[in-house]
């Protein structure tokens, strides 16, 4: 191969055209999302938190809550188990949420809505039980103890918990409702494409197999041909190439 490829003025324009590729790509990257869909209206009733409730989600995002604990209602059948009276999550639900803590995994239940389940006196105290000590409110639970938090960091937890969904106004609708309009508004077509398999016509398979056949032919053909040296001029100079090099 000829030196003068990996030259140093070749190397160097080689890193300048990666590392200003990368930051090109980098800069767009990290201006993307300012583009994005981000309503920056609140839902109606969403208030912003207290000092109290602010402190509580710093504490859910440190202890990790939200690696088992997603927050995110979806307008399907199985998430209706989280709605508690009420509809599934919209973005304009998140704008005080920075970062979003949607989560994406539910080891335990989503808490969208976790502040219309345990409200006022009574669900104060039960949540501070669960978090003190988890296995007394469900005995086989994996979730873990949080004792080390002191009791006023408890308080500020529940305090975030409770405010969860509870600006929420009831609904008991249909919840496709709350589908996006451009799913909505995409035709199911499983039907429809059911039946193109279905009335797809059977000659296909015979055609496949003559085709097969016809180059497993070939193939054979060539092969046969080959080693009866019918492509020793083709061959030829590549030969002279590897045994002969002048
Ligand atoms: C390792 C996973 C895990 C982590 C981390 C975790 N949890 Fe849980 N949590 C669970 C599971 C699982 C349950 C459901 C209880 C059960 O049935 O086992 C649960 C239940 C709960 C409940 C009761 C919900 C209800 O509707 O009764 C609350 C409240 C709760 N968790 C709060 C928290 C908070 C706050 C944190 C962070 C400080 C946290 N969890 C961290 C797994 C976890």
């Amino acid at each position: 191969m000829n030196r003068r490829f990996f030259s140093m003025n070749r190397i160097f324009a080689i890193f300048l055209g990666v590392t200003l590729s990368y930051s090109i790509v980098l800069t767009i990257l990290s201006g993307l999302p300012r583009f994005s869909h981000v309503p920056d209206q609140p839902s109606p009733g969403l208030v912003d938190y207290t000092p109290e409730q602010a402190a509580g989600r710093k504490l859910y995002v440190q202890n990790g809550c939200v690696y088992c604990h997603s927050q995110q209602v979806r307008p399907v059948e199985i998430d209706t188990l989280f709605l508690h009276g009420t509809r599934p999550s919209l973005p304009s639900d998140y704008v005080y949420d920075r970062p979003h803590l949607m989560g994406t995994m539910r080891t335990g239940e989503d808490f969208t809505n976790i502040g219309r389940k345990y409200t006022g006196e009574a669900g104060k105290q039960r949540l501070e039980a669960i978090l003190k000590n988890p296995r007394a409110a469900v005995p086989e639970t994996f979730m873990p103890n949080f004792h080390h938090l002191s009791d006023r960091e408890i308080t500020q937890l529940v305090s975030y918990l409770q405010s969860l969904g509870s600006w929420k106004e009831p609904y008991q609708g249909a919840i496709d409702e709350w589908q996006p309009s451009y799913w909505k508004d995409i035709p199911n077509r499983t039907q429809e494409a059911n039946q193109a398999i279905q009335a797809q016509p059977t000659y296909i398979y015979p055609i496949f197999i003559v085709i097969g056949s016809i180059m497993v032919l070939v193939f054979a053909g060539l092969l046969w041909s080959w080693q009866r040296n019918h492509f020793a001029d083709i061959e030829e100079p590549a030969h002279r190439m590897i045994h002969d090099p002048e």
